[in-house]
């Protein structure tokens, strides 16, 4: 088939799927919700109505938590071995591969981000970590533990430890990176044994559900992955609060994390966040400005600033200082805004209406604040939620637009003097999700990043992501990691075993 014919017919099932009303995926059947009702999925490129979209509330909630509580208590899923739990981990992500056309066309469509973008990053990283969680579902382990116990003199124990996955857990996941997040979420829950309720968010319902198609194919038990679209103060709180929930794992405002804890409250259930950020990029006069000038721009700019982890306060070294904010105010001129699905396009709209105002409040608060536009600082034409990426310089510790995560393409810029001056108020935040460092020093580099009080410190990079390194916040941007080991960790429960060998 030639590339044009596979793009034709990538259009053509993308068509299929959107010109029907979606449902949602509880035990294995594709239903419509309970009360019949439909929300509308947007395009943020025009504007227009992609789909229309079975809306969960409590009791598709109340349907879809019974299902995952059925199949963790007594379907084939415990039953199988870790082995066979790996391999079918693995087929789903074979089989999101074989479709990636199709994910990234979904993506762009309902998200926005360019279509390059889509294939390259959000369809691979979503495959390599199921991939990379496929191998942990035979190396969750336990220890076995010397134990002394002084008041039995004398007595022999065997002693030891069980990783048992934690039940049946809710997952409420964001729009910024509407795949790979519920990849993020679904691949340590499903690699430790637990079963799933999945809300995807209002905004971007899409590839969650296309997922959901794929999951029977791949050998996963009805009933284990259950996906219930919606919006947050319904289907999300319903979720949070339900009590045969043994733990909730959340992306997404801080705001509503702290909504979350509460709502966990009245059964205990475990919690995990990934939350907000207002991450410092640091920028000493010794770096390759070659590269950091790009480097923080991209740090920035990528997906259109609506990264948790976006370099957003950026602290550059006096005597450098004009011509890195010049440099990158020079990149943010230079980036070509459009529709995700036009190949030249570099950065797309903002998701939805509701983030294009809340930009654009925030850079007209800046400028009402002092602050001076470099580059950008306006919305885009009328169609779609577009807005200029924007460099803001002349900025004061107190102001909104340095204190307050924007999620847009919005970077504020200060200068420091002395190298020492720099990790006070790089640490200045309520948030601690990443940071950046950018100097050919490697005794500086390393000495800062032992001091920040961030979950994720990039030296002379930005946004590097792999599904073997935890991700996750210090402070107010969360609890707990996602990726890597750490994040089975908080799947399982630990059982100590202790045996008296008399
Ligand atoms: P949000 O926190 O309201 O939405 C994220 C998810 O939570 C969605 O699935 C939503 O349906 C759900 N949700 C909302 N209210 C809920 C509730 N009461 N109970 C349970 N679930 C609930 O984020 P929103 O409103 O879309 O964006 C607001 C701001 O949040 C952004 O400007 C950005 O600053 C931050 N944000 C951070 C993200 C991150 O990756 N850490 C992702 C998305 C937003
Ligand atoms: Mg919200």
């Amino acid at each position: 088939m030639s590339t044009a014919q596979r793009e034709i017919s990538t259009e053509q099932q993308v068509q299929t799927f959107l010109a029907e009303p979606r449902k949602m995926l509880i035990n294995g059947q594709w239903v419509d919700s309970a009360s019949g009702k439909t929300f509308q999925t947007f395009n943020p490129a025009t504007g227009s109505i992609l789909a229309e979209v079975a809306e969960g509330d409590r009791e598709d909630i109340n349907r879809a938590v019974a299902a995952a509580r059925a199949a963790f208590d007594g379907g084939p899923w415990r039953r199988m071995t870790p082995s066979e739990r790996g391999r079918a981990i693995w087929k789903l992500a074979d089989l999101i591969e074989q479709h990636t056309e199709e994910f990234a066309l979904l993506e762009t469509l309902d998200n926005g981000k360019p279509l390059t973008i889509s294939r390259a990053a959000d369809v691979p990283l979503a495959v390599d970590l199921f991939r990379y969680m496929a191998g942990w579902a035979t190396k969750v382990e336990g220890q076995t533990i010397p134990i002394s116990v002084p008041y039995t003199p004398g007595a022999q124990y065997l002693a030891y430890t069980i990783r048992e996955p934690i039940g049946v857990v809710g997952q409420i996941i964001p729009w910024n990176f509407p795949l790979l997040m519920a990849a993020w979420k679904l691949g340590p829950a499903l690699a430790t044994g637990c079963t799933i309720v999945l809300k995807p968010a209002e905004q971007t319902p899409l590839t969650a559900l296309k997922l959901g198609e794929l999951i029977a194919e791949a050998g996963i038990p009805d009933g284990v992955v259950n996906i219930v679209p919606g919006f947050g103060e319904t289907a999300g709180a319903s979720l949070a609060a339900h009590p045969d929930v043994d733990k909730v794992a959340f992306t997404g405002s801080t705001e509503v994390g702290r909504l979350i804890v509460q709502a966990a409250a009245g059964n205990l259930k475990k919690v995990t966040l990934e939350l907000g950020g207002k991450s410092p990029n640091v920028v000493f006069k010794d770096a390759n400005l070659e590269r950091a000038i790009p480097g923080a721009a991209s740090a920035i700019f990528f997906n259109h600033g609506q990264c948790c982890c976006a370099g957003s306060r950026l602290y550059v070294e006096q005597s450098v200082f004009d011509q890195v904010t010049e440099g990158i105010a020079e990149q943010a001129q230079k980036i070509k805004v459009g529709s995700g699905l036009d190949p030249a396009t570099q950065m797309g709209p903002l998701v939805s209406d509701e983030q294009l105002n809340r930009v654009c409040g925030y850079l007209e608060s800046g400028v009402a604040e002092g602050a001076r536009t470099l580059a950008g600082g306006k919305k885009i034409g009328d169609a779609g939620y577009f807005v200029e990426p924007t460099v803001l310089v002349d900025t004061q510790p107190q102001m909104k637009v340095v204190r307050e995560e924007i999620f847009g393409p919005v970077v504020v810029a200060t200068p420091f003097k002395e190298p020492e001056e720099v990790l006070p108020v790089a640490n200045d935040t309520i948030y601690g999700l990443a940071a950046g460092i950018w100097t050919r020093d490697i005794g500086k580099a390393h000495r800062l990043a032992n001091e920040l009080r961030a979950g994720t410190v990039w030296i002379n990079c930005y946004n590097i992501f792999d599904a073997a390194m935890p991700f996750g916040g210090y402070k107010q941007s969360g609890w707990g990691r996602e990726m890597g080991k750490e994040a089975l960790e908080l799947y399982t429960e630990v059982k100590a075993v202790c045996a008296n060998l008399e």
